[in-house]
């Protein structure tokens, strides 16, 4: 079980990367949610947010901020989000609170991706935690057969719809040797709309919360 202590620290340490005239991208989850409750501290350095979900987008107007559409904020300067796995290599996985499409599209348009998480997210291979892929609706069993052809087990995501209206599966057992190629393979089977595989765009700093400090590893 993780420490929301890790989580916290690691949440908090991300704000000294907000600079003066910041396009910030918000990213989903509970890491995440502790960033958005300590936005405040750096409110003045915040030109505009975009956010990855209507959850956080609803946490992010309790706190008063307008929260606008990536198609008004233009390209982020930094996007701040947590991760279900996360290797060394800055390869992740996310969709856990089923944002997964969102979070992809803002880390894609955003310069800088910085990724928040507890030890417990830090693997050597992606995979334990299963995969989400975020499906239309009526292709859920053709693509549940296709992600099974490739070694996997998909299972429904009961009583859950997506922001955007659409299932997620969660596939089981999935060997993510090569990430990238893997991540191009599930794209490419059609009704899915994308999988939680983020290696095509990997983060570009990891911030990991330990008990009492955090340890910052950049993708130089
Ligand atoms: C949501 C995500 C989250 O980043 C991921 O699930 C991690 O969540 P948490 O910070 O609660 O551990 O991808 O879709």
């Amino acid at each position: 079980m993780a420490d929301t202590n890790e989580k916290r620290h690691a949440a908090i340490k991300s704000l000294e990367y907000i600079e003066d005239d910041c396009v910030l991208g918000v990213g989903t989850g509970s890491t995440v949610n502790f960033l958005i409750s300590e936005l405040h501290q750096v409110r003045h350095k915040i030109k505009s947010i975009a956010s990855s979900s209507e959850a956080s987008t609803k946490l992010l107007s309790d706190e008063g901020f307008m929260v606008e559409d990536l198609s008004s904020t233009g390209s982020p300067d930094l996007y701040i989000d947590g991760a279900d796995e996360i290797t060394k290599n800055f390869h992740m996985i996310k969709g856990g609170g089923g944002a997964l499409t969102r979070e992809k599209i803002i880390a894609h348009a955003s310069k800088k991706f910085i990724c928040i998480v507890d030890n417990s997210k830090i693997v050597d291979v992606l995979g334990k935690f299963p995969l989400p892929i975020e499906v239309i609706p009526m292709a859920k069993s053709m693509v549940s057969r296709e992600i099974a052809k490739l070694g996997g087990q998909p299972e429904l995501r009961h009583d859950f719809q997506t922001d955007n209206g659409n299932l997620i599966l969660d596939v089981h057992n999935l060997k993510i040797i090569d990430p990238p190629s893997l991540e191009k393979e599930i794209n490419n089977i059609p009704g899915v709309v994308t999988n939680g595989i983020f290696a095509l765009r990997p983060a570009n700093e990891i911030i990991i919360g330990n008990a009492e400090t955090t340890e910052v590893i950049s993708n130089t």
